[in-house]
């Protein structure tokens, strides 16, 4: 069961054991992490979701297609490891993840 560690803005972390095929929106969004509203419900048309993705997981978690990359031109402070959680899949090598949520979503 892969673990997912959510950062805030202000260092608090949140380490929570999601399941594989979940992603880290509906992981966050079911156990109340704040910063992450989802208003869309995942359907990735509202980048409510928009995580930084910590720079030991860049890889592992991969880049965004293009649907995502043309949602994230309408968020907040996007940077080259910005990503929608509602796009990312959880998967068993994706355990230790560590996710922060951007202060402008809160
Ligand atoms: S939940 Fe709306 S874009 Fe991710």
């Amino acid at each position: 069961m892969p673990n997912i560690t959510f950062i805030d803005y202000q260092g608090a972390e949140r380490a929570i054991n999601a399941a594989s095929g979940d992603t880290v929106m509906e992981v966050a969004t079911s156990n109340d992490v704040p910063g992450i509203d989802a208003d869309c419900g995942g359907a990735c048309a509202c980048a409510t979701c928009h995580v930084y993705i910590d720079s030991a997981w860049v890889e592992v978690v991969g880049a965004a297609q293009d649907l995502e990359s043309e949602m994230l031109e309408v968020a907040e402070g996007v940077e080259a490891n910005s990503r929608l959680a509602c796009q990312i899949v959880i998967t068993d090598e994706m355990d230790g993840l560590i996710v922060k949520t951007p202060e402008s979503q809160f």
